[in-house]
């Protein structure tokens, strides 16, 4: 009995200090370390989307790739080495960019408060901020910090963490499972296919060669399908890149979902939400654009605090692309 109201005190304390969605994460930790910090993001965010429109999903794409290797501990920013060959240069960071931008408000961020601030903290806010410009910068999601950056980086946990777009309903639930994310956390995390680009390597089986017999994937729209075959120039073009939403990839929106529910989802992966008739039901409940954004919101904490370094783990690199 003793215990148990312990520990209930305890939970209640923590969550009064803000850190009981997000682990040890809490709510504005860099407050009195650096108390510009979020707002130099923010600011430096603004500033770089306006001259590059493609950045909220650059950067959305690249928080969701460092949360899944090793955690969200910054190690997708890291170089290769001569002796390492680093995440970034893994095969599925096929079109992953905004590594200058990072670099730039981390450059910022050291000349107010040197040593503080974390790199896995920068993108997290960053990656946030970036999708919040379109809706007059109030914050999509609240994103929690305390993160600290982790001191490796290969290629192969990149292969073996990161899903693929080839992949089936069983494999993505997996995938998302050994990262402690739910079937709905799957689904609604997704959406955020409503904002960027695909290149034509990543679903071009789906139109030319789909069982090897030179066919097309039934489950694909056809008339979407002989779209895609104006865009991609056959099995071997790895260069063209087209909308993962047909609607209007530039908003963040729920379209994802009423484009799935068309047959026209851009990968197998897409695809392959539908397949299920509980993941097919989120999908239906996601087609309701503000029970998407709160969804997104609360996906975005979990996947956010994937595996985090805090306390004295790990350390804060005085440049995103290289440890100390
Ligand atoms: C469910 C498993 C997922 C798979 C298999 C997957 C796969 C992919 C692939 C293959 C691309 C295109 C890469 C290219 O061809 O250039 C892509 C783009 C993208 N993904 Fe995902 N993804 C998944 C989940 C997510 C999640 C959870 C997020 C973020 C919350 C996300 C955000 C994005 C964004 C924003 C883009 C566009 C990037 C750009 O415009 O350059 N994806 N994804
Ligand atoms: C992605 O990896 C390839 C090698 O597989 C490398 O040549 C390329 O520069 C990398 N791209 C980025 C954006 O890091
Ligand atoms: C999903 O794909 C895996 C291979 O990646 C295969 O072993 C499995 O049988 C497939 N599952 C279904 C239900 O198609
Ligand atoms: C289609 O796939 C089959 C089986 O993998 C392969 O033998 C064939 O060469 C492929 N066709 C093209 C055009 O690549
Ligand atoms: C496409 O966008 C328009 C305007 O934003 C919207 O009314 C329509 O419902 C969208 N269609 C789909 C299939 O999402």
């Amino acid at each position: 009995m003793k215990t148990t109201s312990f520990l209930v005190a305890c939970v209640l304390v923590s969550c009064f200090l803000g850190a009981c969605h997000g682990g040890d994460l809490r709510k504005n930790f860099y407050r009195k370390s650096c108390p510009q910090a979020e707002t130099i993001v923010k600011t430096k965010i603004q500033e770089h989307v306006i001259t590059r429109p493609e950045l909220p999903a650059k950067l959305l794409r690249m928080h969701f790739h460092d949360c899944f290797v090793r955690g969200c501990d910054g190690s997708i920013l890291l170089d290769t080495t001569p002796t390492n060959t680093a995440e970034k240069d893994a095969f599925p960071n096929l079109s992953l960019s905004g590594f200058d931008v990072i670099d730039d408000i981390k450059s910022a961020v050291e000349a107010k408060c040197s040593g503080v601030v974390s790199c896995a903290d920068i993108l997290a806010l960053a990656a946030r901020d970036a999708v919040s410009v379109r809706f007059n910068n109030v914050p999509m999601w609240e994103v929690l910090t305390g993160r600290r950056d982790g001191r490796v980086s290969t290629d192969t946990d990149a292969l073996n963490n990161l899903p693929a777009p080839f992949f089936n309903f069983t494999d993505l639930k997996q995938s998302f499972e050994s990262k402690k994310l739910t079937v709905h956390d799957l689904v609604v995390l997704s959406g955020a296919h409503t904002i960027g680009v695909g290149h034509c390597s990543s679903f071009s089986n789906r139109l030319f060669n789909f069982t090897g017999k030179g066919d097309q994937d039934p489950s694909l729209n056809p008339t979407y399908a002989n779209f895609l075959k104006t865009k991609c120039q056959g099995l071997s073009d790895t260069t063209t890149t087209v909308e993962m939403d047909p609607n209007g990839s530039g908003k963040f929106d729920s379209d994802y979902y009423s484009i799935l529910v068309q047959n026209k989802g851009l990968f197998q992966s897409d695809a392959a939400l539908l397949t299920t008739k509980i993941s097919r039901n989120i999908v239906i409940e996601l087609l309701n654009q503000n029970k998407f954004f709160t969804e997104f919101a609360q996906s975005m904490k979990r996947m956010g605090a994937i595996e985090v370094l805090t306390g004295s783990a790990g350390e804060i690199r005085r440049k995103c692309s290289a440890i100390n």
